[in-house]
């Protein structure tokens, strides 16, 4: 059973103190805003977000101008955060908004939850942060400080521990400033309660954690728990004439779905193929320095290889087709591309302005 402590007004003093009021998405109360934010923060730094946020925001200030764009702009403005699929969440849920909710955001949970790429805890951040509806949230941040804070194990299965966690959560979310319970608990979560040396002796929680009482340290972990990590070999060909490199639309159900990408192959003699299929006629080969790309659940070595070739004649094009185009280097077209290409680019970019 939850012992009742005044932690909820703990909380919601040490916001009005120390907490993230100064983060872009806390400047506004417009669900638009928030709801983009928060996909942002899905499983992905603040620090990391900040910047696209702003520009996101300064491109589509509204759901009216978001509205009227399309996947490869959204794509664009997304590139470099990785984990696309919210992209591809965010254009799927424009669609729906528009058709079901008359181009209204939906201000309840039941009707959020619906949306592709919204969870109960996202859904709680939208409505908490823009109209302080009353729900709770549960984010990795908050179930540390619970299971600190309560002292819970993890005993039973995962399903089971989960629920208790939001039946906690639930019990102790305030009926009012439930919106500064909300981020103050988040942040002392990702401030304080770190997952690795936590800073204790400021938390305005510790006269009440067990955790704390029972001198329990959370010292940092080697690094050899990342041993494991699976580094996959990809080998991308830089096709380029003149300032032109080729790129092509990375298929669905592919990592970088839709975005745009150098074709990329698992060995040299796929590559030899291929490039005698498409009838290239190189000029030079060169390889280029290679890149370790750290992806959730595996890590990619891409070995870029630029194909100097006599003329564009793959697909001889030089706008902006469906599936591939002639990207001109000295142009900088928006098309979106992940970020290890993003890099590839520049490197690209400064060689040619260079000679
Ligand atoms: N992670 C998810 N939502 C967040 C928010 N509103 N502020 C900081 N981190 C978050």
């Amino acid at each position: 059973m939850i012992i009742q402590t005044p932690i909820a007004q703990l909380i919601i003093n040490w916001f009005h103190f120390y907490g993230r009021k100064e983060l872009p998405w806390k400047k506004t109360n417009k669900i638009y805003k928030i709801w983009i934010s928060e996909i942002m923060l899905q499983r992905t730094k603040v620090s990391t977000v900040i910047p696209f946020y702003n520009k996101f925001i300064k491109k589509f200030p509204s759901f009216k101008k978001l509205e009227k764009s399309n996947l490869n702009q959204i794509l664009y403005y997304w590139s470099g955060l990785g984990y696309y699929s919210r992209a591809h969440n965010i254009y799927k849920s424009v669609k729906i908004i528009k058709k079901k909710h008359s181009g209204k955001l939906p201000n309840t949970i039941k009707d959020l939850i619906k949306l592709p790429g919204i969870g109960k805890t996202t859904a709680g951040a939208i409505l908490s942060f823009s109209i302080n509806s009353f729900v709770s949230i549960l984010d990795s941040n908050i179930e540390r400080v619970l299971k600190r804070f309560y002292y819970i194990k993890n005993i039973n299965t995962n399903n089971n521990y989960k629920k208790y966690l939001w039946k906690v959560i639930e019990k102790i979310t305030p009926i009012q400033q439930t919106n500064k319970f909300n981020q103050g608990i988040m942040d002392i979560g990702s401030l304080i309660c770190t997952p690795i040396n936590p800073k204790c002796i400021i938390c305005p929680l510790k006269n009440f954690c067990i955790s704390y009482k029972k001198k329990i340290i959370y010292i940092k972990k080697s690094n050899n728990y990342k041993k494991n990590i699976v580094l996959k070999k990809y080998f991308m060909i830089i096709l380029q004439n003149k300032n032109y490199v080729f790129l092509e639309k990375r298929k669905k159900n592919k990592i970088w779905n839709q975005l745009f990408c150098f074709p990329s192959f698992l060995s040299i003699k796929n590559i030899k193929k291929w490039l005698i299929e498409k009838k290239i006629q190189i000029k030079k080969i060169k390889k280029l320095k290679k890149i370790i790309h750290k992806l959730s659940n595996f890590n990619m070595l891409i070995i870029p290889i630029i194909v100097l070739c006599k003329k564009k004649n793959i697909y001889n094009l030089n706008k902006l087709s469906n599936n591939y185009i002639w990207f001109n280097l000295l142009k900088n077209d928006k098309i979106a591309v992940p970020s290890p290409i993003k890099k590839i680019l520049l490197n690209i970019n400064k060689y040619i302005r260079e000679k």
